[in-house]
């Protein structure tokens, strides 16, 4: 019997009766996510010039032991787990990978490698994969303190980078396919449920939201390492923050 994927039993890595260029899906998710990767990672180990003034840098927050007083690495790799967690967890990041790095599979309808075991996210350890809805926290406290310059109120291009950070990081937490099943999607009847209405138009929202999940999976992916950037600049010296008030 013929399926897109040749034929039943012969399933080979990259086996595929489609005629388009299915493998060029891969490449932004190889070239962002692997970039991204790298940066983070180069970035986590270099241990300086992620703070300046009111200003931490998103890979270092919430900031522990600065000083190294018992622990004598960089204090990003302490927390280095949260926002990887928050963004290795995240359905749509995780058919992304599975398909870029495991090829698990590479594409619909494409062969992937080894014997179809995969029984979903039900036991370990990839039920730890559910977790990925409880990582956001922090990146709003760093935003309000970069408005406090020297216990006043002030604002530079750095505190606009981490607002407009935390905001897109938000977004897209609030896109989030699991916070929409929690709201609502989890209902068959909203008119039977107690506080449907409310809670249909909040799923009502979350539903706009979650459409883009994935253009906001990628922009607050962006904007992170940008923000890091910036902060790395000015705390090196290498360029000056702008203050606007
Ligand atoms: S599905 Fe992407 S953050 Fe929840």
């Amino acid at each position: 019997m013929s399926t897109g994927l040749t034929t039943i039993g012969e399933r080979r890595l990259g086996s595929t009766m489609r005629r388009d260029a299915w493998w060029l899906e891969l490449l932004p998710a190889i070239i962002l996510l692997g970039g991204f990767g790298l940066y983070a990672t180069g970035r986590a180990f270099e241990g300086k010039y992620y703070e300046w003034g009111p200003y931490l840098s998103p890979f270092y927050s919430p900031l522990i032991d600065p000083h190294h007083r018992w622990w004598p690495f960089s204090p990003a790799l302490l927390i280095l787990v949260w926002p990887l967690g928050f963004r290795a967890t995240c359905y749509y990041y995780r058919k992304a990978y599975y398909r870029a790095f495991f090829l698990d599979p590479p594409a619909c309808a494409v062969g992937e490698p080894g014997a179809r075991n995969y029984r979903g996210e039900t036991a370990f350890p990839f039920i730890l994969q559910n977790l990925h809805r409880f990582f956001l926290c922090f990146l709003w406290r760093d935003a309000y303190r970069a408005f406090i310059f020297e216990g006043r109120f002030g604002v530079g291009v750095g505190t606009l980078v981490l607002l407009l950070n935390v905001s897109l990081l938000t977004t897209y937490a609030l896109s989030c396919h699991s916070l929409r099943h929690l709201v609502g999607g989890r209902l068959d009847c909203f008119s039977c449920a107690s506080f449907g209405g409310p809670q249909h138009t909040a799923w009502s929202w979350l539903s706009v939201l979650n459409n883009r999940h994935m253009l906001f999976a990628w922009i607050s992916l962006v904007m992170v390492g940008l923000a890091d950037f910036y902060i790395r600049l000015v705390a090196s010296g290498a360029i000056t923050d702008l203050r606007l008030m």
